[in-house]
């Protein structure tokens, strides 16, 4: 008995899976919905003009998501037309347009009349011809759209924003090379500044992209911190010697440099993000010099009182080094921005700005490039190279905490040490018993 009931068992799932069976060799996002088609009577469909043969059909009861699990539909016929001719691979029903990763409605009269419907396409032997979307190439435009709520999309007129389409549908975005499958990506009509409606391609975040609260919160408490070493220093009179004006200087840069990373993560707006990026450009140059200037004159104070770099130094050093740390910052900043104005190539051009993501890049260049500490410096030039490979990129996440917590890590070091809280338990004042009480539970 047990041998019948396994055996109905067995021919019934076999009976099952042949149900939905799949149509072999033909990947599911290689397939379109022909349920609507016509159906001859040797079971091949037409389906928007194409001819799609029986063996290439199959009834379907699922729809496979982006990471390749599968979602209860109701039953319908797949035909593998991709196979037969170019498809494109749409987010949303094919005459919606997207806004901000959300589907709306079909486009109007107007819209659909000032809109391109063209998409450059690169055939496999590298030529690239100019294709109507609804004419010449099949639309998928009920495959499920990549599992992220909030996509970016790429203007292909912006710096650093190319990619190619290629006849078997992958896209190939040009700022990391990265080859982008149709599970990871989709193209929709988007409305684009100056009235234009054409079909961009839409991607999710780099999965080694940091999420923007913990970044925040890395940043803001490093602000705090960088506050409170700032207080410590104006406060304790013993510590306002050179050095610690210099450090004072080094840690306001850093406060700014900061200030404008964070605005660039909240901010959206195209013409604030120039201005902040200009702004956070000078912020890390100007840490970058003031770093230079406190190593100097450790230096100089380490060679003793015969160093020779005294003989060149003015009366007033600290106000030379203002002039040399603010300075030429400033003169790079000006250099920079003018070059942005006036260069018309935009390979040549420095980019501050331009497009989100570029300046996310460059900025984070520019932010890597001071490090406290030989460490970081080596881990951070090391993460850049790497940060087009996604797997690298994933390791090197650290290394950004750790740079967003520089101001943390200085409070820790600098204030946070016997010696300081020492000096400030000596200015006296309100914080004098928190401290005093402090200490004692120290010793
Ligand atoms: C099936 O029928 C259609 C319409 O009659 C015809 O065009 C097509 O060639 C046929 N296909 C096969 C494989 O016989
Ligand atoms: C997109 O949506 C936002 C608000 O959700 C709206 O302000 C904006 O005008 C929309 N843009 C277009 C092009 O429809
Ligand atoms: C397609 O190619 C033409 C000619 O090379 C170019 O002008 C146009 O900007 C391209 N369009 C897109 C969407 O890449
Ligand atoms: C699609 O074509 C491009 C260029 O011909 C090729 O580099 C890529 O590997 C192909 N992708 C797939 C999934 O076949």
């Amino acid at each position: 008995m047990r041998i019948v009931i396994g055996s109905i068992t067995a021919v019934l799932l076999l009976l099952l899976q042949n149900s939905n069976a799949e149509i072999p060799g033909c990947d599911f996002f290689d397939t379109v919905d022909i349920s609507k088609a016509q159906r001859f009577s040797n079971g091949s469909y037409l389906y928007e003009g194409l001819l799609i043969p029986a063996h290439l059909t199959a009834k379907y009861d699922y729809k496979l998501l982006a990471d390749d699990s599968k979602e209860k539909v109701a039953s319908h016929v797949r035909g593998c037309a991709c196979h037969l001719r170019p498809c494109i691979r749409f987010c949303c029903p094919q005459y919606q347009k997207m806004n901000m990763s959300v589907c709306y409605g079909d486009m109007s009269e107007d819209e659909l009349n000032k809109h391109d419907p063209f998409v450059n396409v690169t055939l496999s032997d590298g030529s690239v011809v100019r294709r109507h979307f609804k004419e010449d190439l099949i639309v998928q435009s009920d495959l499920a759209k990549p599992g992220c709520p909030r996509m970016y999309f790429m203007n292909h007129e912006l710096p650093g924003n190319k990619f190619t389409l290629f006849e078997n549908g992958s896209l190939l975005r040009h700022w990391d090379n990265a080859e982008l499958s149709k599970r990871e990506y989709c193209v929709q009509h988007l409305s684009f500044i100056g009235d234009s409606i054409r079909i961009a391609p839409h991607f999710c975040p780099l999965s080694s992209e940091h999420s923007r609260t913990w970044k925040t919160v890395a940043i803001v408490i490093s602000m705090i911190c960088i506050v409170l070493t700032i207080s410590v220093y104006l406060y304790v009179k013993k510590l306002r010697n050179l050095h610690g004006k210099c450090f004072i200087c080094y840690l306001a840069s850093l406060f700014l440099g900061y200030l404008f990373l964070l605005l660039n993560v909240w901010k959206y707006s195209s013409h604030f993000c120039v201005t902040a990026g200009f702004m956070g450009y000078f912020s890390v140059i100007a840490a970058f010099f003031w770093l230079s200037v406190i190593s100097l004159t450790l230096w100089n104070s380490f060679s003793g009182n015969s160093g020779w770099l005294n003989r060149f130094l003015p009366d007033n050093p600290f106000l030379a080094y203002n002039v040399y740390a603010w300075g030429i910052p400033l003169l790079m900043t000006a250099i920079t921005y003018i070059a942005d104005q006036v260069v018309d190539d935009e390979n040549l051009r420095p980019r501050v700005g331009v497009g989100k993501k570029l300046l996310d890049l460059h900025y984070t260049l520019f932010l890597r490039l001071f490090i406290i500490m030989g460490l970081s410096w080596s881990l951070e030039i090391v993460s850049f190279l790497l940060s087009k490979k996604q797997a690298w990129a994933k390791a090197f996440m650290v290394a950004d905490y750790f740079n967003w917590s520089q101001g943390t890590i200085i409070f820790v070091l600098f204030v946070l040490r016997p010696s300081t809280l020492k000096l400030l338990k000596e200015r006296g004042g309100p914080i004098n018993q928190v401290l005093s009480s402090f200490l004692a539970e120290q010793d």
